[in-house]
């Protein structure tokens, strides 16, 4: 496969495995780009692409704008709160007028669910979705399997547990979908209350028990409660969450075996892992950052490569 099945990568249920496996190997390739003295190629500087945040973000929204730098393409960053979105303007009157500006590709993080979709279907430009509310997060489940990928050889066959508030988490959906689509096994623990009811549909397992679910696994993806999402209680009380779902040093000393730990990030120390996991060789967190800009690399140029046809 030499090109994406996709013209706009929208959610990795779109996707199908040859697609992942031609971002990875174009992610190898621009991973050693970034690790060169001068860490720029000058493939994208016939391309303008903007970045469209409507909610908050510090990984994805840099990690976006180094990777289409890194790419030579030009970039406009535009934040919602700063913008005319504050006085009425529509999302497809926003992006046709930042499009009007010879824009070829938008990357946009939103709150409603299905809005990359909503602005595929009504606007002339590529579209890549950073996060649509409780959706999906495609690149940061690329990036994730990416690193599982570089850590264990492969991810096909391994056992991989997403902890934590499934519920209101766009990066265990395309999690889920990423890994089943490269053969991986996968099962989500935390309180059933923050585990939606469809997710036996999806072919996931459930595990309430987090020692189990350690037990049971190779990769650990810790996941940040979106208290931000929440408009009840899900849980007694975050002590209560911690005591029950959080992973400590001494829990995973405790097991017979080295397990890798994950984290998309924001991390709450102290809450769903502690620092000296956070901090430990186990923990390969700082490592999905760095491969997220080579990930982005590849996503921005393989889109890019279609509308340059
Ligand atoms: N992982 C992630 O999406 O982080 P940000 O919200 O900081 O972009």
């Amino acid at each position: 496969m030499s090109e994406l099945s996709v013209d706009h990568l929208l959610g990795i249920k779109y996707l199908k495995r040859e697609d992942i496996e031609l971002i990875f190997e174009t992610a190898d390739h621009f991973k050693e780009v970034i690790n060169r003295p001068i860490k720029k190629v000058p493939s994208l500087r016939d391309i303008t692409i903007a970045n469209l945040f409507f909610e908050n973000s510090t990984r994805t929204r840099l990690s976006f704008e180094l990777a289409e730098k890194r790419l030579s393409a030009d970039v406009i960053n535009f934040s919602a709160a700063q913008s005319s979105v504050k006085k009425g303007e529509t999302l497809i009157d926003t992006v046709n007028n930042i499009l009007s500006m010879k824009v070829d590709m938008v990357v946009m993080r939103h709150p409603n669910p299905g809005a990359g979709v909503f602005l595929s279907k009504n606007v002339k430009a590529s579209i890549i979705n950073a996060g649509d509310g409780a959706h999906e997060h495609p690149t940061q489940a690329l990036l994730d399997s990416y690193s599982i990928r570089e850590r264990l050889g492969d991810v096909e066959g391994k056992n991989v547990v997403i902890v934590g508030d499934i519920l209101h988490s766009r990066v265990a959906l395309s999690n889920i979908f990423a890994l089943q689509l490269q053969g991986a096994n996968v099962k989500v623990c935390g309180p059933k209350t923050l585990i939606p009811k469809y997710i036996g549909n999806l072919g996931v397992g459930v595990e309430t028990d987090l020692r189990k679910a350690l037990e049971w696994c190779d990769v650990a993806n810790m996941l940040r409660v979106q208290n931000e999402r929440m408009d009840i209680s899900y849980f007694p009380s975050t002590r209560e969450y911690t005591q029950q779902y959080g992973v400590s040093k001494a829990l995973l000393d405790s097991l017979d075996k080295e397990i890798v730990i994950m984290h998309p990030g924001p991390i709450n120390r102290g809450v769903e892992i502690t620092s000296d996991v956070a901090d430990s060789k186990q923990a390969i967190i700082l490592n999905q950052v760095e491969n997220g800009v080579a990930v982005r690399m590849a996503v921005v140029y393989l889109l890019a490569s279609k509308i340059k046809q």
